[in-house]
């Protein structure tokens, strides 16, 4: 053992679990375990990408202007209050370092995304997980628990892995209730697959009030995920603190060019929606039918109960399903041991699936 000190809670972190992306089984692979987009990369992206391949002596453009531009023209917002991160998870990080430490609290929903737990903690605070009403995020409960060391509060909107959401109004009703020096963090991670009138990404928010932050992502919709590529649009004094730790050349040069380009593929971006509006519904439907709990979802992956009997639960349906190829995520650190969750696939995929469960389940009936 070395004489080496680490930061005050830096060993109780456990650390994040990525979704599992190798199988048992000669069958092919079917991953579900990380609520990618099965559509792919749109193909102007993947073009912008390889066209970097020749420049890579150089250093990316630090500030990442272009992408910001391309990000403030498409959706109407001042390109100066755009950070952009390797991916939105360093987003979260940042702010978690520079609004929390030893002796303050981060407040977050129970079933929340893993990712805002690691940052607190990461940074000496004191993660707080508030209980959900029905896997929903509970407006009052998180009034109720905040308080004066609260300084930051994270929502996921639609949250992953519950898939839930609430509305606009509730948003503001946080936003409104929760003390002044709390920052409330709206991740919209998932906020292109959710079309409702009382929803919106939360970017009218941050421009009304200097406590209040949007993140967002190319990982999901945009398929981007390898390439490490988030954002966020936040009041200008919270853009200088950020701007002030980030690195300076956080998003390399291809993630920057391929980011700007596959904004500009409108026609891949509603094929992907219209995509999922149609087979969303028919995975839960069809998961239904087959006797399971199914929790209506709200983006591109749906939360699945499984009966908690003996050869019928949610570990026999993940061995079952990992030897036929195909891999859901295990939610037991997220609190859900009953449940799988399963990102929605191609259309075979999908139809795949649901034949393995229904195999599965009239061998354990
Ligand atoms: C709610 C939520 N926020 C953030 C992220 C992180 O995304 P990124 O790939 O941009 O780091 C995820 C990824 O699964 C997510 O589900």
């Amino acid at each position: 053992m070395s004489t080496l000190k680490v930061s005050p809670g830096i060993l109780d972190i456990a650390p994040y679990i990525p979704g599992r992306s190798t199988a048992e089984g000669g069958k092919r692979l079917i991953k579900l375990s990380s609520n990618e987009t099965p559509l792919g990369t749109s193909p102007l992206a993947i073009e912008a990408y390889r066209r970097l391949a020749t420049e890579l002596h150089r250093y990316p453009d630090g500030a990442s202007h272009d992408l910001r531009d391309a990000l403030a023209a498409q959706h109407g917002l001042d390109a100066e209050r755009i950070v952009c991160g390797n991916g939105s998870d360093e987003v979260i990080s940042l702010l978690a370092a520079a609004y929390a430490g030893p002796g303050d609290e981060v407040l977050f929903t129970e079933h929340a995304f893993a990712v805002y737990k690691i940052a607190a903690q990461a940074n000496g605070a004191t993660p707080v997980e508030v209980p959900e009403a029905g896997l929903t995020a509970d407006v009052d409960a998180l009034l109720n628990r905040a308080g004066p060391n609260t300084r930051v509060c994270f929502l996921a909107n639609p949250n992953n892995p519950t898939g839930t959401y609430i509305p606009t109004s509730e948003v503001q009703r946080l936003r409104d209730g929760l003390p002044a020096h709390t920052l409330l963090v709206l991740d919209s991670a998932y906020a292109e697959y959710l079309h409702r009138d009382d929803y919106a990404d939360g970017a009218q928010l941050v421009d009304q009030h200097d406590n209040v932050v949007m993140t967002r992502t190319f990982s999901k919709i945009f398929g981007l995920s390898a390439l490490r590529l988030g954002w966020m649009y936040a009041p200008t004094e919270v853009i200088d603190v950020i701007n002030r730790i980030r690195l300076p050349f956080n998003i390399n040069a291809p993630a920057q060019a391929a980011g700007v380009a596959a904004l500009g593929d409108a026609a891949f971006l509603d094929s992907a929606v219209a995509f999922n509006e149609k087979w969303m519904p028919w995975l839960e439907q069809q998961l239904a039918d087959l006797g399971l709990k199914v929790h209506p979802s709200s983006a591109n992956f749906v939360l699945v109960e499984f009966p908690d009997q003996p050869g019928q639960s949610a570990e026999n349906a993940y061995q079952h399903l990992l030897a036929q190829g195909i891999i859901p995520r295990r939610l037991d650190n997220y609190g859900l041991p009953r449940c799988l969750r399963f990102s929605l696939g191609l259309a075979d995929e999908n139809e795949e699936v649901i034949a393995a469960i229904k195999a599965f389940r009239e061998r354990a009936d």
